[in-house]
C-alpha cells in the first residue's frame, strides 16, 4: 500500500493505472476510520481495479466553535485498517490548500437548511475540498456514506453542476447492534449520553409510520432526556434529524 502525501504524486499514480487501462475508487474520509467506512472501502473494491482513501481531516468545513482541534486522528490505526481491506493508496496530506489559497466552491441549493443552518460554513469546506479530492485521485467512482445525507446531495449537485467525470456511489448507513449510525464523533459519548442517544435511530424509524413524520420526531427528540433537538427536516425524500447529546453532536435519517 503506497501512502501518498501530496496532490501531484496522486495525479501522477492515477495516471498510471488509467493508462494500464485500471478503474480508481476513491473513499474520501477524515480519518477515525470505522465499519461504515471500510464498508465504503468494501463496495469500492468490488467496483474497482484500484482504490484510494484519502485520510484528511479538513479545516475548511469546521466552523470556529466546532471539533477540528481535537477532532480524532488515530493515523496508525487507520493506515493498518486499510492495508487489511486492500486498499492500494492513501493519500494522506499534511495539507491540501496552499497558504493564499482564494477559491472556494458553493453549490447554493442543496447547501440550505437542515445542517448548514447551525454550521453555515460547512458545505463551501466539503464542497471545495472534495472537489480537490476528485481532482487529485482523478477517480472513476467516489463513494460518500448515506449518514451525511445532505451532503450526498451537496456532492452529487456540484459534480452535475460542474460537469465532474466521476461516478458518486452513496452507500447505505452502517449501523452497531443497537441501532445508531456509526460515526467517528460517537467516542465523544459516556456510556450514559450513548444510552440516551439511541432514541435518535428508534425514534426515526417509528417517524415514518406517522402522519406527520416531522412534527412527530421532533416532538419525541424535544422530550427526550439529555437531548437537544438542532434540526428535523425532510428532504429529497429522506427524514433527516440532528441533535445534541451533551456536546456532542449527532446526525441521522432514514428513506421516507
Ligand atoms: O464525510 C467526511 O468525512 C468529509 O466531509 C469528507 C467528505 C471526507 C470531506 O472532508
Amino acid at each position: 500500500m503506497k501512502i501518498v502525501s501530496n496532490a501531484q504524486a496522486m495525479q501522477k499514480l492515477s495516471r498510471s493505472w488509467h493508462r494500464a487501462g485500471e478503474t480508481v475508487g476513491l473513499v474520501p474520509t477524515m480519518g477515525a476510520l470505522h465499519r461504515g467506512h471500510m464498508t465504503l472501502v468494501e463496495t469500492a473494491r468490488k467496483q474497482n481495479d484500484r482504490v484510494v482513501v484519502s485520510i484528511y481531516v479538513n479545516p475548511t468545513q469546521f466552523g470556529p466553535k466546532e471539533d477540528f482541534g481535537k477532532y480524532p486522528r488515530p493515523r496508525r490505526e487507520d493506515l493498518a485498517l486499510c492495508r487489511a481491506a486492500g486498499v492500494d493508496a492513501v493519500l494522506a496530506p499534511e495539507t491540501l490548500y496552499p497558504p493564499d489559497f482564494s477559491t472556494w466552491v458553493e453549490e447554493t441549493v442543496q447547501s440550505k437548511g437542515r445542517c448548514a443552518v447551525s454550521r453555515p460554513i460547512h458545505f463551501r469546506g466539503v464542497a471545495t475540498v472534495v472537489l480537490k479530492l476528485l481532482n487529485t485521485a482523478l477517480p472513476d467512482r467516489a463513494y460518500f456514506g448515506r449518514k451525511d445525507a445532505q451532503q450526498v446531495d451537496v456532492i452529487e449537485r456540484m459534480v452535475r453542476d460542474l460537469d465532474v467525470p466521476v461516478k458518486i456511489v452513496p452507500v447505505e448507513i452502517v449501523r452497531d447492534s443497537d441501532g445508531l449510525a456509526l460515526s467517528s464523533r460517537n467516542r465523544y459519548l459516556s456510556p450514559e449520553q450513548r444510552q440516551q442517544a439511541l432514541i435518535l435511530p428508534h425514534s426515526l424509524r417509528e417517524a415514518v409510520k406517522q402522519k406527520q413524520p416531522v412534527a412527530w420526531l421532533r416532538r419525541v427528540l424535544s422530550r427526550a432526556p439529555g437531548m437537544k433537538v438542532d434540526y428535523v427536516e425532510s428532504a429529497n425524500g429522506r427524514l433527516c434529524a440532528a441533535v445534541w447529546v451533551g456536546k456532542t453532536r449527532l446526525i441521522d435519517n432514514v428513506k421516507i
